[in-house]
């Protein structure tokens, strides 16, 4: 299936994807709708909620001699009236509940396509928490076969196959399933199956880690949609961790039980005092109104309000990854129920995992949220380079400056004393700040500008960490002017330098700060003498962008970089028809990606070079190496610079 990108963070993603009925936007949330029993008609759907796109069971339709002839006399669209996209289920889910099927994996999918389903799912075998390994081994085997079975009889027609990837909490049978699904030769929706149970019993640590075995095996493919995933609680977890589509009937189950569903969990109809809720759906009732109610509209009403609650999730979702917050909306529900707490343990462990797909900033400042926050790979990615990397500027002493949170960024507030100190002496200066360590070149960057933490918020543990780990023992804690009294004389350091120096080896990789400051270095200043841009013998090599601390990369520097690195090094090969349109500034599109660099990742600077690694053009990555080699469709890197022969 067509997949395009429109807005990422991280692993989540808002893209486009193309059916016959339609284009929908992901992250999608399809409502179930049981043809026995419409609770909320798919009309309904569209026009009150702006579904885009609605999920049916195929099974219980063709159970049905009345649903079944008139499906396939008329069409599934017309039996729901329904005219935008449809998804149908295969049973699976009823031979879990009931232990078998009356169909096969053949008939069920030929009867979805009959019926004019826009997205058919195979009969996948439903793998339980409870089964053995190897059942589920062989539940895995069996819906692999049935998938490869599916792909040969469908994948070369437009019908879009549903493939799921099974394997219960056996993480290493997840991602070989999802491996396995990923090769093969279908434009597919790759939905991750049999975590009801997990998801009935709260069990969302391994739920997360299950999502994320999976996304392992299949790759950047898409769209991934989650079985059954019923609670809004959980979509902005299961979005940051690569899912684009939810299905669930839980607004029913849950409005025939009474409860209503809120982002940040559950409340019982009986527990409620005042509604708290002003959805078009509870707009103009009170809580007694509701409880007099007959049992059919008073199901109506709550499915309704639970809907609501859903689809503004998705929206506040959309919201956020639009806005580089997904992080902080993911962290403040995961604070919604103790096992939902118990995630962040998995988002701490899996930081690796998810790292690549991480821009190295964003629009928005990192809002710390609770302890957890120093486990996003935002903020462990430059905590390893700042201790595993980085090497001090200087041979001198290292001044230690205790920094508070208000006085950032915190060069300007150590205006004075970095001046009086690199009029003595060229020395390290160390920030002890809410992340660590953090040398005052490196001050600017995000998210060590672009962050907020509570005032007084220390990590002092690290800082002597690095001390140790850098062998450094002439540490001068900072306590004002005085300190400087035992200091020899010798100054010249000069920030702007270091910060070239320092920055520019983060972002672009060890020995760039070096070759991008050798020759005569000239700065353009702003009036509030903040540098511009950065000009060596002449060349304007550099921009600074002060949103964000990090350089652009102008041709001069981009040629000074591709000398001095060797391929592959920041590179982005692109065939030879793309580079001659890159050359004239134009997009990369990911269509003629050929090979890159593992290192880059979305939103970092990048050398676009031809074949030759001639270099053609100067841009800024939009998506992941992997989805670019993945998809052919779609917007790869933004060029600003296009570069003539
Ligand atoms: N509905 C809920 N879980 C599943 C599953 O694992 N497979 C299918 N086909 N449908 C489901
Ligand atoms: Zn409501």
């Amino acid at each position: 299936m067509m997949l395009e990108i429109q807005h990422r963070d991280g692993l989540a993603r808002i893209c486009n994807f193309e059916t016959a009925h339609g284009t929908v936007e992901t992250p999608a949330l399809l409502p179930v709708i049981n043809p026995n029993k419409l609770i909320v008609t798919p009309k309904e759907l569209e026009d009150e909620f702006g579904a885009q796109i609605i999920i049916t069971n195929s099974y219980v339709i063709k159970q049905s001699d009345e649903l079944r002839k008139k499906a396939l006399k008329d069409g599934l669209h017309a039996l729901l009236d329904y005219h935008g996209p449809i998804m149908t289920d295969s049973g699976t889910f009823q031979a879990y509940v009931y232990g078998s099927v009356d169909t096969s994996p053949e008939e069920i999918l030929k009867f979805q396509k009959d019926i004019g389903s826009d997205i058919i799912t195979i009969l996948d075998r439903f793998t339980e928490p409870e089964d053995s390994k190897e059942l589920v081994e062989e539940k895995v085997r069996d819906t692999l076969k049935r998938a490869e079975d599916a792909v040969d009889e469908y994948g070369g027609s437009d019908i879009h196959l549903s493939l799921p990837i099974q394997g219960s909490t056996f993480t290493e049978l997840r991602k070989e399933a999802g491996e396995a699904i990923s090769k093969l030769d279908a434009k597919a929706v790759y939905p991750i199956g049999g975590v009801v149970p997990l998801m009935e019993d709260y069990r969302f640590k391994e739920l997360a880690e299950v999502i994320i075995a999976s996304k392992k095996g299949l790759g950047p493919k898409g769209p991934v949609h989650l079985f059954g995933a019923g609670h809004p609680m959980i979509f902005s977890l299961a979005v940051l961790l690569g899912c684009d589509m939810f299905d669930s009937s839980s607004y029913i189950k849950y409005a025939r039980r009474g409860d209503f569903m809120f982002p940040t969990g559950t409340v019982k109809l009986e527990h409620l005092y005042s509604l708290a809720c002003d959805c078009p759906a509870c707009k103009d009732h009170s809580v007694e109104d509701i409880e007099g109610m007959d049992e059919d509209s008073r199901t109506r009403l709550i499915a309704k309000h639970n809907l609501g609650q859903m689809f503004l999730e998705i929206r506040n979702i959309k919201q956020a990854i639009q806005g580089g917050s997904l992080w902080e909306l993911v962290e403040r529900r995961c604070r919604s129920h103790p096992q939902l707490y118990e995630v962040f343990k998995v988002l701490k462990e899996k930081w690796r995992f998810l790292e690549p797909f991480e821009p190295r900033s964003r629009k928005s400042a990192l809002m710390y949220t609770g302890a957890e926050s120093l486990n996003r790979p935002a903020v462990k990615r430059v905590q390893r380079w700042i201790m595993e990397e980085y090497e001090p500027l200087f041979d001198g002493p290292t001044f230690l400056f205790d920094v508070d949170e208000n006085e950032k960024p915190y060069n300007r507030h150590l205006r004075f004393e970095i001046s009086e100190i690199f009029r003595r002496c060229s020395a390290n200066l160390l920030l002890s700040t809410p992340i660590g360590p953090v040398p005052l070149e490196l001050d600017e960057i995000y998210p060590i500008a672009q962050s907020i933490f509570p005032r007084g918020s220390k990590n002092e543990g690290l800082v002597d960490e690095y001390l140790e780990k850098k062998g450094i023992d002439d540490v001068l804690v900072w306590e004002g002017i005085k300190t400087l009294r035992s200091v020899e004389d010798g100054g010249g350091a000069n920030l702007d330098v270091m910060r070239i120096k320092t920055v520019a080896d983060y972002q672009f990789g060890k020995g760039a700060g070096e070759v991008l400051t050798d020759g005569q270095l000239r700065f353009v200043k702003n009036r509030k003498g903040r540098v511009k841009n950065v000009m060596l013998d002449d060349d304007h090599i550099l921009s600074v962008r002060h949103y964000d601390g990090f350089f652009t990369l102008k041709k001069a520097g981009a040629l000074i970089l591709k000398e001095h690195f060797s391929p592959p090094s920041l590179r982005l090969k692109v065939n030879d028809d793309s580079a001659e349109f890159n050359r004239k500034g134009r997009n990369v599109f990911s269509k003629f990606v050929l090979d890159a660099d593992d290192d880059l990742r979305p939103g970092d600077e990048v050398l676009v070079v031809d074949k030759n690694n001639r270099l053609a053009a100067v841009g800024r990555m939009f998506l992941t190496i992997k989805e670019m080699m993945e998809f052919d469709t779609g917007l790869a890197v933004r060029i600003r610079e296009g570069i003539e022969k």
